[in-house]
């Protein structure tokens, strides 16, 4: 990615912090409507889940330009999303539900190179993962 979009995706995510609890919680609400059948995937509490998310997402977004250095973190989170029977499939209504929740978030602050940046960060973060088909 080019700095200039993870300098765009840093500072948006520094708008949503003051509100993450919130965000994550609208972010699986928007998930599970989207697709009902991931629902059964989480067997855990939610409210955890959603600061876990949170938290892999802040690693995730930090380290962009220093990709290298986290690479590993992100291949041993897709490793254990393999093990949730997460599906590389799955990662089409993640993301989309993610940029429900962003647009809601950010409503009209949000630009089309926002969105072009958080689409390139989305994709970088996915890759890394790892996840199998
Ligand atoms: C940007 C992509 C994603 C990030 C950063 C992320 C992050 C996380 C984190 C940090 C955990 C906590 C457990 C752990 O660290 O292994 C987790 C668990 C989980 N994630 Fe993700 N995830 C992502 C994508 C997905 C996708 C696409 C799905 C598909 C539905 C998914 C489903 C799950 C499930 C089922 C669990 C286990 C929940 C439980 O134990 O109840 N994740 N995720």
């Amino acid at each position: 990615m080019k700095s200039a979009q993870v300098d765009l995706v840093q500072q948006s995510w520094k708008k949503i912090m003051p509100n993450r609890a919130a965000f994550a919680a609208r972010f699986y609400t928007t998930l599970f409507e989207r697709d009902p059948t991931l629902r059964k995937l989480f067997k855990n509490d939610m409210r955890a889940q959603q600061t876990h998310f949170l938290t892999a997402m802040g690693i995730a977004i930090a380290g962009l330009k220093e990709l290298h250095d986290i690479a590993p973190y992100l291949q041993q989170l897709g490793d254990r999303h393999g093990l949730y029977g997460v599906k590389k499939a799955d990662f089409v209504s993640f993301t989309s539900a993610f940029f429900d929740t962003l647009s809601h978030e950010l409503g009209a602050t949000l630009t089309d190179e926002e969105r072009l940046a958080w689409a390139d960060a989305f994709r970088t973060i996915v890759t890394a993962m790892q996840v199998p088909a």
